[in-house]
């Protein structure tokens, strides 16, 4: 393709990307891959400056199609801009400088920085303090009238605290809580789910019937003051402060920062806590806070010189699905897996993605060839979300179910009522596989540097043909340490650190042994309430059920577990290499259980913890960690800049309010 067709091309995809997203309230592609698109036709365009087009959706901000809207056509007054984006500090810090190169030398900067809230933007006009117009942003120049729609809103005011003739300009966002109520409603209803919360705020704000805006509880937050800087602001800071005392909601937190590494460090900041906020933010803005620079930066056609947005790693992104793979896992389920075009996902490279089951494929319609949206949930293995039938060419296949193990060959059986099929060979080497990934992980025995590769490698070889076998890897030393890649000193650390793992608490060993439904929390508890391996094995279903904690599905499976062969097998074996069947005394007795019966949460940054790490201390000492606060909380360990759960705290006043080094003297206390 020559390019002038690769850039006729370009242009036209990202009409019709663009034109599907405004008259269809859901997006075709991910926002990372749109942008894509736009910065190799942007990128195109500049090189080629003889292919310049003022058509070109590079020139335009938002909708390049106005024609299919339902509202009436409004004119912005000034037109409403879009923003640049950056993803990383580097690109904070050229748009630093580049601040500070059209300026003349020496002018002191300050920025200020918002969260960036993804919803749809609109334009409210206020005449002497009465709310009388508000419009969509279109395609920049022309906005939808939506006034009818807007004045639903219950946050947004209809008239001001003083009679003021103002313009600005915010988000109209869907709360996550209204959104997850509305697409489980949807879901009951037998109706399409929206992707996410702009999608569900955008098909909200423009339906027809405006009784339903109230219903599904939309909100709208606001960012900007129109000419603020004619109106005897000196800072953009200054004059959200203004709007917020007429009683307009604006986007929270206002920073000022003076560096693009001070505002990183906030950036990161806010990257972890806008998890806890009801509503979604896809960046952040950062805008040069001091209003008599903005007309001298000025504005090119689609941004402003004076601001920019800052990206937070993208949750969701379209690929396309190559093909899929049926994966046995250690309990012999079959799961099939989308083999994916790489793509950048929250910040690492995803190839592969979980399509749970052959139900699921059904339901979501996903072929093989199908563009797919995937999603990374807080540290859980991407998820095919679903497909976008929209870009089908016809030549995609369906997925079919296999009616044998991928591995070993086996007949599935699918028992009653479940969805999953399974492979029933005990011995099949790819439940094997999956026993011995599972045995050395993290939650397990934490076998540093015995990764899933190593172990596919060690069954491949024949070092290893079961888990017990592990222990007995310093065999082969000298052979392992031929391997590629392996060298001396790394096959020395392996080893040490198999050795390392037999003084591992009887509960990791318990979670290792791979019973079903037994994660670490439950073997913790059983490996308190049983205090030695033989009194568990040799526990009833009642007895077992009487733990705390331990459903009657876990007390079956755990009874169950002990009563085949196999296992006891590999619990002998596991004791004869002297890994630890019975519980540490230090935890056993409850004086030592220094926070026994304590329930605890933290809220702020921790200088002296990760957040994982403060949670399992809690836990080894005994105490208990809850997600929220309430009266059932004992303490709340505040770090620095603690949030909104403080205040609860205090507002409940039962609660011990301590600080990290205050908790830290509890766990020394004997
Ligand atoms: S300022 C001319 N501030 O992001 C400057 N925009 O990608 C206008 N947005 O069109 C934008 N939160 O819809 C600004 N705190 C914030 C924002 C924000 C969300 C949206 C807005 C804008 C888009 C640009």
């Amino acid at each position: 393709m020559d390019i002038k067709d690769k850039i006729i091309k370009l242009r036209k995809d990202i009409k019709m990307y663009s034109d599907y997203y405004y008259s269809n309230d859901s997006s075709l592609i991910s926002d990372i891959e749109f942008d894509k698109l736009m910065k190799q036709l942007k990128e195109l365009e500049d090189e080629y400056p003889e292919y310049k087009d003022s058509s070109s959706p590079t020139e335009k901000v938002g909708a390049t199609d106005m024609k299919s809207t339902k509202f009436q056509k409004v004119t912005h007054k000034r037109p409403m801009l879009s923003l640049s984006n950056t993803y990383n500090e580097s690109e904070i810090k050229d748009f630093t400088d580049r601040v500070k190169k059209l300026l003349p030398d020496n002018t002191d900067v300050n920025y200020a920085l918002e969260l960036k809230l993804d919803g749809l933007s609109i334009s409210v006009t206020y005449e002497k303090g009465k709310l009388v117009k508000a419009v969509t942003r279109g395609d920049g120049q022309i906005g939808e009238d939506v006034t009818e729609n807007i004045i639903e809103i219950e946050s947004l005011p209809k008239i001001l605290k003083e009679p003021v003739d103002i313009e600005i300009r915010g988000e109209v966002v869907l709360p996550l809580s209204k959104f997850e109520k509305l697409n489980k409603k949807r879901l009951e209803m037998g109706e399409d789910v929206f992707a996410n919360p702009r999608n569900a705020a955008s098909g909200t704000l423009r339906q027809l019937d405006s009784s339903i805006i109230k219903e599904r509880g939309l909100d709208a937050y606001f960012y900007f003051l129109i000419g603020a800087e004619n109106m005897g602001f000196k800072s953009h800071s200054e004059s959200l402060n203004y709007i917020k005392n007429l009683g307009i909601k604006t986007t929270g937190i206002c920073e000022i920062c003076k560096s693009a590494n001070e505002l990183m460090k906030r950036i990161d900041y806010w990257g972890e806590k806008r998890e806890e906020l009801d509503y979604e933010t896809d960046g952040m803005v950062i805008k040069v806070n001091n209003l008599n620079l903005w007309d001298i930066l000025g504005a090119t056609t689609k941004s402003p010189r004076w601001a920019i947005a800052f990206k937070f790693p993208a949750k969701q992104v379209t690929t396309k699905i190559d093909g899929v793979t049926w994966q046995v896992g250690r309990t012999g389920k079959i799961t099939p897996v989308a083999e994916l075009k790489e793509v950048e996902l929250s910040g690492s490279k995803v190839k592969r993605a979980s399509l749970h089951n052959f139900q699921e494929i059904k339901r979501k319609d996903i072929k093989i060839g199908d563009t797919v949206f995937i999603e990374k949930a807080a540290e859980i293995i991407p998820q095919v979300i679903k497909s976008v039938k929209e870009l089908r060419t016809g030549k995609e296949t369906d997925i079919i179910e296999p009616t044998n193990c991928p591995i070993c060959n086996t007949k599935v059986v699918r028992e009653e009522g479940q969805v999953d099929i399974k492979c029933p060979n005990t011995v099949c080497p790819g439940k094997i596989e999956g026993e011995l990934i599972y045995f050395v992980s993290r939650d397990a025995m934490n076998i540093a540097g015995f990764g899933s590769k190593i172990v596919e490698n060690m069954l491949r070889l024949g070092f290893v043909k079961n888990i017990v076998d592990i222990y007995d890897l310093k065999r082969y030393r000298e052979q392992l340490q031929n391997l590629d890649k392996m060298g001396e000193k790394s096959v020395d650390k392996l080893l040490a650190s198999i050795e390392a793992s037999k003084k591992r608490d009887y509960s990791k060993v318990l979670c290792a042994l791979g019973i079903p439904f037994v994660g670490k929390t439950s073997a913790k508890l059983l490996a308190k309430a049983s205090g030695n391996i033989d009194t568990l094995i040799n526990m009833s279903v009642e007895e077992l059920m009487q733990i705390e904690g331990i459903g009657d599905k876990m007390a079956q499976a755990i009874y169950d577990f002990f009563r085949d062969e196999d296992k006891l097998k590999l619990v002998i074996g596991l004791k004869e290499h002297g890994l630890q069947f019975s519980q540490d005394k230090e935890t056993k007795a409850d004086g030592d259980n220094i926070l026994a019966g304590k329930t605890f949460l933290f809220t702020g940054t921790l200088k002296n913890f990760k957040r994982e790490e403060i949670k399992e201390q809690i836990e080894k000492l005994g105490g208990k960690n809850l997600s929220a606060v309430s009266k059932n909380l004992d303490y709340l360990i505040v770090g620095e800049k603690a949030g909104s759960k403080l205040k609860k705290a205090q507002d409940i006043g039962t609660i011990k309010i301590i600080t990290e080094d205050e908790f830290i003297d509890m766990c020394n206390k004997k």
